[in-house]
């Protein structure tokens, strides 16, 4: 998911956000037309397949917990920090298990809390771009000692950036954070895996409620003819339209 033009740093209006229960409506289509989850656990497994340890897991941002709860059944305890209440309550009644806290990961006080393994999977681009290393840096407290920090992030090119640009602004810097995070902790403790996810819908409706799903601000609604016309001219494949979608995901080692 990308963040809007008009959401970035400094500059306003903010998005507007469709209702909630439109959002959930479009949060269930996007994930079922997708094939994004799976390919990001095979990635995550390989970030975490040599960790010594696999006592504290966190995840910032969880959402709905589509990695979450998979991952924490490899792990001795699971965190999670989320501002969504009605996805917090979700996972309060079905893992009451987890460790939960229902804010944003600034405000999250999670004490001297330490982590083999911490997850945040598209959760920066909720955050103003100059917030992004305080959080990262304060992600990185949070680890043991030869613990693991997965970033995941939208590549910067492929079909959804090309979808993106075309409607509003691609403006998520991700070589920039790459190279901050060598820069920072040295190229060794830093790497990078690319995959793509596969977005496949039947119906062009489908396809286009997805599109607005990703472009967040309901204010495309009105772009809505467009942005069906768009899919139906470049995205036709086979029997239905299919979108792809690179992603990054960014790992950083704790090397003490
Ligand atoms: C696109 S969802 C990603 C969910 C999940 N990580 C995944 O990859 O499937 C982004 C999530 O980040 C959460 N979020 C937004 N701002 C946040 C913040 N400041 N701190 C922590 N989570 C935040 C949202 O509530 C939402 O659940």
């Amino acid at each position: 998911m990308l963040k809007p033009d008009a959401a970035a740093p400094g500059r306003a209006p903010p998005p507007e956000m469709e209702d909630e229960a439109v959002f959930q409506k479009q949060l269930e289509l996007f994930i079922r037309s997708s094939t994004d989850k799976r390919i990001e656990l095979v990635k995550i497994g390989e970030v975490i397949a040599d960790l010594h340890h696999r006592r504290r897991f966190l995840d910032v941002g969880a959402g709905g917990g589509d990695l979450t709860i998979p991952l924490a059944q490899t792990f001795h305890e699971t965190t999670v920090v989320e501002p969504n209440t009605p996805q917090i309550e979700f996972l309060r009644r079905r893992y009451p298990q987890f460790k939960l806290h229902n804010t944003t990961w600034a405000n999250a006080d999670l004490g001297d809390d330490r982590f083999d393994f911490i997850l945040c999977s598209h959760v920066l681009y909720y955050l103003d771009e100059a917030d992004w290393m305080p959080a990262i840096d304060k992600m990185r407290a949070h680890l043991e000692p030869d613990g693991r920090l997965a970033i995941v992030l939208q590549s910067p090119i492929g079909e959804l950036a090309d979808f993106y640009n075309h409607f509003a602004h691609f403006d998520v810097d991700i070589l920039g954070l790459w190279r901050e995070l060598i820069h920072r902790f040295g190229d060794r403790a830093v790497e990078a895996r690319y995959f793509v996810n596969e977005i496949w819908t039947d119906s062009l409706d489908d396809m286009a409620e997805i599109g607005l799903f990703l472009l967040i601000d309901r204010k495309f609604r009105a772009r809505a003819d467009e942005i069906r016309d768009y899919f139906a001219r470049r995205h036709r494949h086979g029997d239905g339209y299919r979108l792809k979608q690179d992603e990054i995901l960014l790992a950083v080692r704790h090397t003490p």
